[in-house]
């Protein structure tokens, strides 16, 4: 879209575990900003670089679009995205630049406590509540298991005692949700962590330099914690 833009353009989460982690991160690289009065977008004051703080759902699909050049958000939303583009037969459209070793967690399998789990095959006529359909389904196909998905956008660990589903697929981070829930994970689908993400094609001149300046700081601050 704005293919005469100068400034770089980071999407990252506006509220939710990465937004501060984030923020911090690009901070240490020397960034400073100043926000607008309804906090959606960060004007960079150090570097031409500026924040869209928004849903990390939409991160992926504001770098697609050209939108943002960079983002910084769960690779398991990103995989998630691209697997259903790559569903949808179109190209894969996202590149790790750098894994930002924050916001840990994994996509898990979880069924009810009371259930002896003994292989993938016990899932074959049940329903299984998401908000990952397309990383559940390559693996529901990967294991020959035919199952039902019913696609949910939240509170995903509620679904099987409101009888809306036997087992559930989403993120564990500490595992008190599914505690809570009276729900164990059985399998882990996909490994995640934060990430630094781009398109998959080049940027321009001008913010490709940016973006090589960033990830060398990036690279700074990431020695340094580790
Ligand atoms: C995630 C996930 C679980 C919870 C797991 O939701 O969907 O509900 O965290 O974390 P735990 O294992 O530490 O309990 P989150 O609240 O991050 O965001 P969401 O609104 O996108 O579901
Ligand atoms: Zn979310
Ligand atoms: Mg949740």
């Amino acid at each position: 879209i704005p293919a005469s833009r100068d400034r770089l353009r980071i999407a990252i989460q506006k509220n939710g575990r990465l937004a501060e982690p984030a923020r911090a991160l690009l901070a240490s690289c020397g960034m400073g900003w100043r926000e607008s009065r309804d906090r959606l977008f960060c004007y960079g004051e150090s570097l031409p670089v500026d924040l869209l703080l928004v849903r990390d759902d939409d991160i992926p699909g504001l770098i697609a679009d050209g939108v943002c050049d960079l983002g910084i958000v769960g690779r398991n939303v990103l995989a998630e995205q691209d697997g259903a583009r790559i569903g949808a037969g179109r190209a894969s459209a996202f590149r790790e630049w750098r894994a930002l070793g924050f916001g840990a967690c994994r996509l898990a399998l979880a069924v009810p406590e009371g259930w002896e789990w003994k292989s993938p095959a016990q899932l074959s006529g049940k329903r299984i509540a998401t908000s990952y359909p397309a990383l559940l389904g390559r693996w529901l196909t990967r294991e020959g298991v035919d199952a039902q998905v019913a696609l949910l956008s939240g509170s995903v660990e509620i679904a099987p005692r409101l009888g809306q589903a036997d087992a559930i697929c989403d993120l564990v981070s500490s595992g008190a949700t599914l505690a809570a829930n009276q729900l164990k994970p059985v399998v882990t689908l996909f490994e995640s962590e934060a990430v630094l993400a781009g398109p998959i094609h080049a940027l321009d001149a001008a913010r490709g330099e940016l973006v090589e300046l960033l990830l060398r700081r990036l690279d700074g601050a990431l020695r340094i914690r580790h």
